[in-house]
């Protein structure tokens, strides 16, 4: 899903469903209820998205996939520009070296774009990052731990980004979801879209604090080297969605869907 720019899903439009922009638009309104109170006791919506093959994968190890055709990234980009916040892990800026912005669909220097946010204990973030080269009032929030490089930290904040510090981390220094969402809906994210990558979405799934998920299904078989969207967990529960929207774009196939802790739901 991240920046695709060369996809290698071909051209949809000419095999696929041609869905126009304004479609893409009333998809993601139907898609994400902002209105509706977010779990447990955050007060940050979460919407967790990726998009995946047909056997589960979203990635080769270390590798830039590109799975979204044209239509389904363009209708990620207006998912983006309804998010004040968009996060993935310090693995998908180390592979993807992504842009996280909505360019798509917003002229770049214009407001409306979501914070890149980035979770990275060890502030392996690179100082070439295109996120870097971002709008100065749109630079990305790197999150880490209290262990932290303090040269390192000096040298990002020198390139402009933001270095936000959660103070609990679990025994590998890594912060664990609550607190980062904590955090981050005190420095005023009301809307937050995790895109990634695996590890990310593994901590998100396991810590039942994900409120929408998205997810695009492209016709494509990874195989087993691949990266499997939802890793083998003893962490994650089995969690019940109540289906919101489904669309074809181009090829794809995107599903959205609430999470939902009331067990009279049905579990899918
Ligand atoms: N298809 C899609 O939609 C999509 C979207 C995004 C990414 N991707 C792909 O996913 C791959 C990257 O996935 P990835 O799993 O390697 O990296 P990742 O999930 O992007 O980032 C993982 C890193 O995040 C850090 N982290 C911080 N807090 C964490 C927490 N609470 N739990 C776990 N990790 C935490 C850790 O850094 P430390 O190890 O330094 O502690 C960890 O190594 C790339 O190939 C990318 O192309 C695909």
């Amino acid at each position: 899903m991240i920046d695709s720019d060369n996809s290698t899903a071909g051209d949809n439009s000419r095999i696929g469903i041609n869905t126009s922009d304004q479609e893409a638009r009333s998809f993601v309104s139907r898609a994400l209820d902002f209105s509706r109170q977010p779990t447990k006791s955050n007060s940050l919506y979460v919407t967790l998205t990726f998009a995946q093959s047909l056997d589960g994968k979203i990635a080769l190890p270390n590798q830039r996939l590109h799975l979204s055709g044209p239509q389904s990234m363009q209708m990620t980009h207006w998912m983006r520009a309804s998010h004040d916040g968009i996060l993935v892990g310090i693995g998908t800026v180390l592979t993807d070296d992504p842009r996280l912005n909505a360019r798509l669909v917003l002229p770049i220097d214009q407001p409306g774009h979501p914070r890149p946010i980035v979770l990275d204990p060890r502030l392996r973030f690179p100082t070439d990052a295109r996120l870097l080269q971002n709008n100065r009032d749109n630079m990305p929030w790197i999150v880490t731990g209290p262990q932290h490089d303090r040269y390192r930290r000096a040298e990002l904040e020198a390139l402009g980004a933001h270095v936000v510090v959660v103070d609990l981390c679990d025994d590998m220094g890594r912060p664990r979801v609550s607190d980062v969402l904590k955090e981050l809906a005190q420095r005023g994210i009301r809307h937050l879209m995790v895109e990634g990558g695996a590890q990310i979405i593994q901590a998100f799934l396991e810590s039942q604090l994900v409120d929408s998920l998205v997810v695009t299904i492209a016709p494509a078989l990874v195989g087993s080297r691949g990266v499997p969207a939802v890793p083998a967990s003893d962490g994650i529960q089995a969690l019940k969605i109540v289906p919101r929207a489904y669309e074809q774009f181009g090829v794809d196939v995107v599903l959205a869907a609430d999470t939902d802790t009331d067990t009279d739901q049905r579990m899918r």
